[in-house]
C-alpha cells in the first residue's frame, strides 16, 4: 500500500484532538491532515483537504457532528465519516446513521479499535469507488426472475456474529431432510465454523484442496470427492483447516466451484464471511439468492443500509436479496418497524431467538434442526427452507404496496425514500 489514509480529526476538545493525532502518528499508513474544532471548520477543511476519513465527534457546540456529517455527505461525498460518541446515545447513533456516517466508535476506544475502523472504512470506500464507478448490471441479476427455484443461496451479512453459520447449517439440514440434494459450502475461508457445528473432522478435504488442484491446471466437472457427507445427508465443502490456506482460494476458483455444484444439487447453501472482498463478491454474483441477515442492533442496521446500496450499484435486482431478521424477539430498544423504515425495505423472514436450543446444539455438534425439531427456531428455519427452495414470490402479490410505489415513482428499486 503506497497511499496513506488521510484523516481529518473533528472534536471541540483540544486534548482529544491532540490525543487522537498522537495515537494516529504511530501508524505508518495513516496521515492526519488536519484537526477541526467544530462543524463549520470541519466542512471547510474537508472541502479543501479531501481527507479519506473524518473522525467526527458527535457532541459539539454550534453545528453538531450529525449536521456536519450531512453537509459532508453532500459536499465531499468521497470522504467517509466515522462518528465518535459516548455511551448511552442510541438515538444519536441512529440519527448519525441516517446522516450517512459509515462507522461508529464509542468512547473510550482503544487505539487498535480506532485504527482498525479507519482501515476498514477506508478499504470499503476504496473498493466501492473502484468497483462501482461504471455501474455494470451483471447478467446474473435477472436469473432468478425466471420463476426457477433458487439453487445457489448465499447467507451473508455485512456484520459478523449475527447467525450466518447457524442459519446456513440448519437451512441446509432442513432442505436435506425435505429430500433435497444439498451442498453446503463454508466460504468463511479464514475462520470457517461449519465443520464445528456439524462436528466434522477438520482433516477432511476442503476447498483449499480444490483450489490447489485448479491452480495446478487440473480440470474438474465434479467436486464430489472433495465433499464430506454429514449424517443429515448434507454434503459439505469445508473451509481450509488453517487461515493461511485461505489465500490460495481465488475468486475465479470459488465461482467455478459454485457453478459445478449448482449443476449437481437442488440447493447450494454458502456461508459467507462478513468481509466484503473479491471472493465474497464472486459468491454474491454467483448466487441466485442472497439471504442477508440482520439483528436488531444499530450497527447491524447501519451496515445493512450500506450493503443494500452496494447491491443496488452492483445491479442486483431486489428479488435477489431477502432480508432475514435473526433473533427477532431479542429487542434491545429497536423495533422491527424502525429497522424497516431505516433501511427502506421490509423484512422477508424472521428467525426467533432461542439461545438454549442454539447454543446447546452448537456445543454438541448436532444442528438444532435435528435435535430439537419442535422448537420455534426449527420451525422458522423450515419455513425459510421452503421459501428458498420453492418458487419465488411474485413481486406483485407478495409486496403489492412496494411494487405500486416502485412503479409509480420509478425510484430506486431498494428504497422507499
Ligand atoms: N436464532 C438464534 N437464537 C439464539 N442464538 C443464536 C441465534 N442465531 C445465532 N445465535 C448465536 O449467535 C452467535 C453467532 O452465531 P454465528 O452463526 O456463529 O454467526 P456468524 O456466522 O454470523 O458469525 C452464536 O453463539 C450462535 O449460537
Ligand atoms: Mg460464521
Amino acid at each position: 500500500m503506497t497511499d496513506r489514509i488521510k484523516v481529518l480529526i473533528v472534536d471541540d476538545i483540544p486534548e482529544t484532538r491532540d490525543h487522537l493525532s498522537k495515537l494516529l502518528g504511530f501508524e505508518s499508513d495513516v496521515e492526519v491532515v488536519g484537526a477541526a474544532a467544530g462543524g463549520p471548520e470541519a466542512v471547510q477543511m474537508a472541502t479543501a483537504l479531501k481527507p479519506d476519513v473524518v473522525l467526527m465527534d458527535i457532541n459539539m457546540p454550534g453545528m453538531d457532528g450529525i449536521t456536519a456529517t450531512e453537509k459532508l455527505a453532500a459536499e465531499v461525498p468521497t470522504t467517509a465519516v466515522i462518528m465518535m460518541s459516548v455511551q448511552g446515545e442510541a438515538d444519536y447513533l441512529r440519527r448519525s446513521m441516517l446522516a450517512g456516517a459509515r462507522e461508529f466508535l464509542v468512547k473510550p476506544f482503544s487505539s487498535d479499535e480506532l485504527t482498525a475502523s479507519i482501515r476498514q472504512v477506508w478499504t470499503r470506500e476504496k473498493e466501492k469507488q473502484s468497483r462501482f464507478a461504471p455501474v455494470v448490471v451483471a447478467p446474473e441479476a435477472s436469473r432468478n426472475g425466471s420463476g426457477e427455484p433458487a439453487s445457489v443461496v448465499a447467507v451473508f451479512s455485512p456484520k459478523g456474529g449475527v447467525g450466518r453459520t447457524t442459519i446456513s447449517v440448519n437451512l441446509a439440514v432442513a432442505a436435506a431432510q425435505d429430500g433435497k440434494r444439498v451442498a453446503l459450502v463454508d466460504a468463511s475461508f479464514q475462520f470457517g465454523d461449519v465443520g464445528v457445528l456439524l462436528n466434522l473432522n477438520p482433516r477432511n478435504k476442503s476447498i483449499a484442496d480444490i483450489a490447489g488442484e485448479l491452480q495446478a491446471g487440473e480440470q474438474y466437472d465434479s467436486f464430489e470427492s472433495f465433499l464430506v457427507t454429514h449424517s443429515s445427508g448434507v454434503r459439505v465443502l469445508l473451509a481450509p483447516p488453517t487461515p493461511e490456506q485461505a489465500e490460495l482460494i481465488s475468486p475465479p476458483a470459488v465461482r467455478q466451484v459454485l457453478q459445478v455444484l449448482r449443476g449437481e444439487n437442488d440447493l447450494v447453501v454458502v456461508d459467507c464471511p462478513s468481509s466484503f472482498n473479491e471472493t465474497t463478491l464472486g459468491v454474491l454474483d454467483e448466487a441466485d439468492l442472497i439471504l442477508t441477515l440482520l439483528t436488531l442492533e444499530i450497527t447491524s442496521v447501519k451496515n445493512m443500509r450500506l450493503f443494500l446500496e452496494v447491491c443496488e450499484q452492483l445491479g442486483y435486482g431486489p428479488e435477489k436479496i431477502r432480508l432475514v431478521l435473526n433473533r427477532a424477539d431479542s429487542t434491545l430498544g429497536i423495533r422491527v418497524a424502525d429497522v424497516e423504515h431505516s433501511i427502506g425495505r421490509k423484512v422477508d423472514h424472521t428467525i426467533v431467538s432461542d439461545g438454549r436450543s442454539v447454543v446447546y446444539a452448537l456445543n454438541r455438534g448436532v444442528p438444532f434442526f435435528l435435535s430439537n425439531r419442535e422448537a420455534q427456531v426449527s420451525q422458522d428455519i423450515e419455513r425459510l427452507a421452503k421459501a428458498v427452495t420453492g418458487p419465488p414470490p411474485t413481486t406483485a402479490s407478495a409486496r403489492p404496496e412496494k411494487a405500486a410505489k416502485v412503479a409509480a415513482k420509478n425510484k430506486s428499486l431498494f428504497a422507499w425514500r
